[in-house]
């Protein structure tokens, strides 16, 4: 299978995502995690990128088309994968279109994480994650066994740099305008699936189930 999720910034598509990820054994890209990876390590990419990440902007088209490009090509990703912050803009959408043509496939399902705005800074502002795991918590709506620390390795939690309350204005803003088209051109292409993402992460993983299983 290959899918897209699309949902606001803390509508849970990396929560979700290695939940359907070990169910369907899929391979999970999500270019934030890319991008985040590439800015810690100070690659060409990662000094590129920082700017825009750290004032919730979208990165250039070309760069984000780039690591998709490249990171499909895995041989783990040939069965199938799930998109997870891309595509965000059509322009994104229509590339990513061309490319899976080349290979004769195309998106399967689009699961769109229909949430209200008003939910998200809580959501935001309490996440914690396990970097180089991709393990999500929450402080009220998850906690770690202990505060601060990873679960299973017992490694420290960080919170992102992009994850205040101002910062998460710009990324609503920016999913407002260029990525909510981004739904519009899938919904014409009757590929969208509405997901109730306000539920508590249990249901809305019930609902994923039953949109891939129909
Ligand atoms: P990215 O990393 O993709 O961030 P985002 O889209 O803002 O999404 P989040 O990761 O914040 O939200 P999520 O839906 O994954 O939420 P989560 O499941 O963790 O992108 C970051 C930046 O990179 C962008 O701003 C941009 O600059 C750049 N970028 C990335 N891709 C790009 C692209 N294609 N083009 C251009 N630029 C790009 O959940 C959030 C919290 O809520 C967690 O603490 C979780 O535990 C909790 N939670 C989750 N589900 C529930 C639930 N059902 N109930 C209660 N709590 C829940
Ligand atoms: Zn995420």
């Amino acid at each position: 299978k290959r899918l897209v999720l699309i949902g606001p910034p803390g509508s849970g598509k990396g929560t979700q995502s290695p939940i359907i990820k070990d169910e369907h054994c899929l391979c999970h890209l999500a270019t934030g995690d890319m991008l985040r990876a590439a800015v810690a390590a100070k690659t060409p990419l990662g000094i590129k990128a920082k700017e825009a990440m750290e004032k919730g902007e979208l990165v250039s088209d070309d760069l984000v088309i780039g690591i998709i490009d490249e990171a499909m090509k895995k041989p783990s990703c040939q069965k199938g994968f799930i998109l997870d912050g891309f595509p965000r803009t059509v322009v994104q959408a229509q590339k990513l279109d061309d490319m899976l043509q080349k290979q004769g496939s195309k998106i399967d399902r689009v699961l769109n994480f229909a949430i209200d705005d008003a939910i998200l800074e809580e959501r935001i502002t309490g996440r914690w994650i396990h970097p180089s795991s991709g393990r999500t918590y929450h402080t009220k709506f998850g906690p770690p066994k202990a505060p601060g620390v990873d679960d299973v390795t017992g490694e420290p939690l960080i919170q992102r740099k992009d994850d205040t309350a101002a910062v998460l204005k710009s990324r609503l803003e920016a999913f407002h305008k260029q990525t909510e088209p981004v739904i519009d051109y899938y919904k014409k292409k009757g590929a969208v699936a509405e997901l109730h993402a306000e539920k508590p992460p249990k249901e809305v993983a019930t609902e994923v189930k039953k949109v891939l299983s129909s």
